[in-house]
């Protein structure tokens, strides 16, 4: 399937967003980004957060977790850092760049992977994906709030219009439940432990995947 977002474009499209994100989009996703780190939290421990952006989420966290975030954009980022000074957020061990597609970091590394808003701006979706799994110890999660596109019908065909439109903005419009059924059924190391949706709206949803263990893989093979 042709991706239409390109990562040379988000990463132009994310400078130009650096300076008002927080104002535009900070709002509108709380309740999401609420949701997503309560359930990070659930697990605990070492939790990655890919797409931190500018670090909005990360006064959120408790002081008990360690958290690593990692973004393509340096603009970005460079907020986060100032935000993570400001606040005095030690518990926020590493902020980089780093591509969601290539994480650099061992298998299993972490205990929960969180990627809010994310998943719909990167150019190779079913990458970030995989490269969340792999990073995540069996037994772990991958907590993700996004938003679901329709597929077929009206909806749908709007969204598919839109994408030359919202590409060049930094996120698709046209990513539809059915791209996750078909990851999961491509990987059998991961399985849905939630949907719910989310507002604004209903078009968001806080997803909840977890990274089976060996043995668990096994006895449902
Ligand atoms: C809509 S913003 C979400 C930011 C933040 N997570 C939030 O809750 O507001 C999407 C973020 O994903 C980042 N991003 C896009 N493509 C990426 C990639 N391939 N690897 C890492 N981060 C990426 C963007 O730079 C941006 O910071």
């Amino acid at each position: 399937m042709p991706e239409l977002l390109q990562l040379d474009r988000v990463v132009g499209a994310y400078a130009k967003w650096a300076p008002i994100y927080d104002l535009v989009f900070g709002p509108v996703f709380r309740q999401g980004r609420r949701a997503a780190i309560d359930a990070a939290e659930n697990i605990g421990g070492r939790i990655l957060e890919v797409g931190v952006g500018t670090g909005i989420s990360l006064p959120g966290y408790s002081p008990v977790n360690r958290i690593t975030g990692v973004d393509i954009s340096e603009p970005m980022l460079a907020k986060a850092r100032r935000r993570v000074a400001a606040l005095g957020l030690d518990h926020i061990e590493r902020i980089d760049v780093m591509d969601a597609e290539r994480l650099d970091f061992a298998d299993d590394s972490f205990d929960v992977a969180v990627a809010q808003y994310v998943i719909t701006a990167v150019p190779h979706p079913e990458r970030a994906l995989d490269e969340l799994a792999r990073v995540v110890r069996p037994g772990g999660e991958i907590v993700i709030t996004t938003r679901v596109g329709a597929g077929d019908g009206m909806r749908g065909a709007i969204e598919k219009v839109m994408m030359p439109v919202t590409g060049r903005l930094g996120f698709r419009t046209d990513f539809p439940w059915t791209r996750y059924l078909d990851w999961m059924a491509q990987n059998p190391s991961v399985e849905l432990v939630e949907r719910r949706e989310l507002p604004p709206l209903g078009h968001f949803a806080l997803l909840r995947f977890r990274k089976l263990n060996p043995a668990a893989r096994e006895i449902l093979q």
